[in-house]
């Protein structure tokens, strides 16, 4: 949600700062700015996407800039505009800011400054800032300004602040928004994530709430928010660029779908002991003792990462027999929860960074339960702040509609449940069979994703408005997923729903025109579904059936079949979804929708 860039070495820094936004792009693409800083401001800024901006400036021209901030935004306060694009600017026009983040408490500084005769032109909460450090920034250093400054805002920040006063730096802060330093041989470059640094460097700092950053070409200092000197760890990180280039593919999207038989791998590797059938989860750090005290898990998650937590709850309940609760990050936060001793919380959050799902683990925190994390980024928030947990190893995920951290989150939700059921009735031959057929996922992934007939159904139902996503079981929250993709993508209405929760409502929606897309793979409701179908045939609906390989019976009430390899009932999501993320893209392709970055959507929702 926003990216944010600085840059400051021997390069080009304009080419720098418009390439890191291009890789920070998924955070938002509504407008887009730069600031070059030697000592005067050069500030370009635009409405629409990077292209858009980059179209606007001459890189060659601009060389002898060696330092730049950037910042591509998705707007909360004001539309998306020229003038409420960042950077935001003082009315001296000698200090520029990028903001990731939302000032809550804007208004109140707003009115303060005008009445000191500051000028504003934007809607923003972020040109606050600009003024603040402004009114500061007489003699005194630019970081003393920013420090000052910081004193009287509240709320969350990603913020980085040139001033032409100072053109041998570039001062940075954080509280409640990401904020990486990469730290590179004469030059430094920070961003909101580490796809925009991995370029220049690996090494890499990650800046903590509440940490002031001052960064120069050949050095950087970190100091708390009393300019007391903070010893930092430079960390390595292991991304190479290749991993989140497109490499070949038409979209980052249709890339990750297709990355899925590697990276649901990548989660089981190492964790599968098949000798005993059982699973390791050594980052979870919790003893025989703890595992054996666990009477409730309760995970907490938004959107993608929510419905993962939905197939973890059939899952755990099933096998591990352990009672499971899955909320909405963003309710829980607000509604009183109750804990209590002997609950496992557990964040599921593919970026790490999403703020409704980190407010919840504070509030559980708050209660007196320390939270675990699965998690997909290494050293973001959500993992730094539980401390423990699991990462699910699927690489950076560039397209904003979720698909591989999907299928890697349900990976890891399955090696809980074994290491969790063992403890309880599921005998060493259980465990081992499910953990065998886990260990075949990655190669019936591949099958599906050979499978023509997707595209070809897409071609057929691209022009209709409406879809009805239906299953049973742990099957439900993947007919939830399934109308999720189409949702984000194409923007589609699609509901997913439990198949026989049909005829209490959504049933007055079929007709001739509707697809309703079944998930029927055989299973112990599979005669059950096979009713539901035949509801929605006598209705004239459109069937679209995933179900599993030799069920030709099924062709009797569908009107298209997409066929899937048997695999364990657990395990079931990993290839059912797989057709329904195929569907959506194609669908989205067909309707000319942009499929890495829909419209209104962010990748990582680092606000409320
Ligand atoms: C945004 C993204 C979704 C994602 C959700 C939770 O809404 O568009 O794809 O599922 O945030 O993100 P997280 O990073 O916490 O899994």
């Amino acid at each position: 949600m926003c990216g944010i860039i600085g840059y400051i070495g021997y390069k080009n820094a304009a080419d720098v700062v418009l390439n890191g936004l291009r890789r920070l792009e998924y955070r938002g693409y509504d407008s887009a700015g730069i600031a070059l800083n030697d000592g005067r401001l050069y500030i370009e800024k635009t409405v629409g996407k990077i292209s858009s901006l980059s179209d606007l400036i001459d890189v060659e021209k601009l060389c002898d800039y060696c330092a730049g901030i950037g910042h591509t935004r998705w707007a909360t306060h004001g539309v998306p505009s020229r003038t409420n694009a960042h950077p935001h600017t003082d009315c001296a026009g000698e200090i520029a800011v990028v903001h990731n983040g939302i000032i809550e408490n804007y208004r109140v500084l707003k009115e303060a400054l005008i009445k000191e005769g500051h000028r504003f032109v934007s809607e923003t909460d972020t040109e606050v800032v600009a003024h603040l450090i402004e009114y500061y920034h007489g003699a005194e250093p630019l970081v003393d300004s920013v420090i000052h400054a910081l004193a009287r805002i509240e709320g969350a920040y990603g913020l980085v602040v040139v001033s032409s006063k100072e053109p041998d730096k570039i001062i940075a802060a954080k509280k409640g928004s990401p904020l990486i330093l990469g730290v590179g041989d004469g030059e430094m470059v920070m961003a909101s994530d580490a796809s925009a640094i991995v370029e220049h460097t690996r090494r890499v700092i990650y800046i903590e709430d509440n940490e002031i950053l001052e960064i120069r070409k050949d050095g950087y200092k970190t100091y708390d928010l009393k300019k007391n000197n903070i010893e930092k760890k430079v960390a390595n990180i292991d991304w190479d660029i290749a991993r989140i280039e497109k490499g070949g593919f038409e979209h980052f999207m249709l890339k990750e779908i297709f990355e899925q038989p590697e990276t649901v791998e990548n989660a089981y590797r190492g964790r599968i002991l098949l000798d005993r059938g059982v699973s390791r989860l050594d980052g979870l750090r919790l003893s025989d003792d703890e595992l054996g005290d666990i009477e409730r898990i309760v995970f907490l998650a938004c959107g993608t990462s929510w419905h993962a937590g939905l197939i973890g709850e059939y899952m755990i309940e099933e096998y591990a027999r352990i009672p499971v609760k899955v909320e909405y990050a963003s309710e829980f936060r607000y509604r009183k929860p109750v804990l209590k001793k002997g609950d496992l919380v557990v964040t599921i959050s593919q970026s790490g960074e999403t703020a409704d799902t980190l407010a919840a683990l504070l509030e559980a925190r708050a209660k007196g339960i320390e939270a675990i994390g699965i998690t997909n980024v290494v050293g973001s928030t959500i993992a730094r702040e539980t401390g423990r947990g699991v990462y699910i190893h699927a690489g950076p995920e560039i397209g904003v509609a979720s698909t591989k951290a999907f299928t890697s989150q349900i990976t890891v939700l399955a090696l809980l449940t074994v290491l969790l059921a063992r403890r309880k009735d599921m005998t060493p031959e259980e465990g081992r069979s499910v953990l065998e057929d886990l260990m075949r996922v990655p190669e019936q992934i591949r099958r599906i994703l050979q499978n023509p007939e997707i595209k070809k159904i897409a071609g057929l139902y691209g022009e209709k408005r409406n879809f009805l996503y239906l299953g049973r079981g742990i099957q439900f929250p993947v007919a939830l997923e399934g109308a999720l993709k189409l949702k984000e993508i194409s923007y589609l209405h699609a509901e997913g729903y439990p198949a026989a929760e049909m005829k209490h409502g959504p049933i007055a929606l079929i007709d001739e025109s509707m697809p309703v897309v079944f998930i029927a793979p055989r299973d112990e409701v599979y005669s059950k579904i096979i009713s539901n179908m035949e509801e929605v045939k006598a209705r004239q609906g459109r069937i679209i059936a995933i179900a599993t390989e030799g069920d030709e019976g099924i062709r009797r009430y569908a009107d298209h079949v997409i066929y899937v390899p048997e695999t364990h009932r657990m395990l079931s999501p990993l290839l059912t979804v797989i057709p329904l993320q195929l569907l959506a893209y194609h669908i989205a392709v067909l309707r000319g929708c942009n499929v890495d970055q829909p419209r209104n959507l962010a990748k990582s929702v680092t606000v409320e």
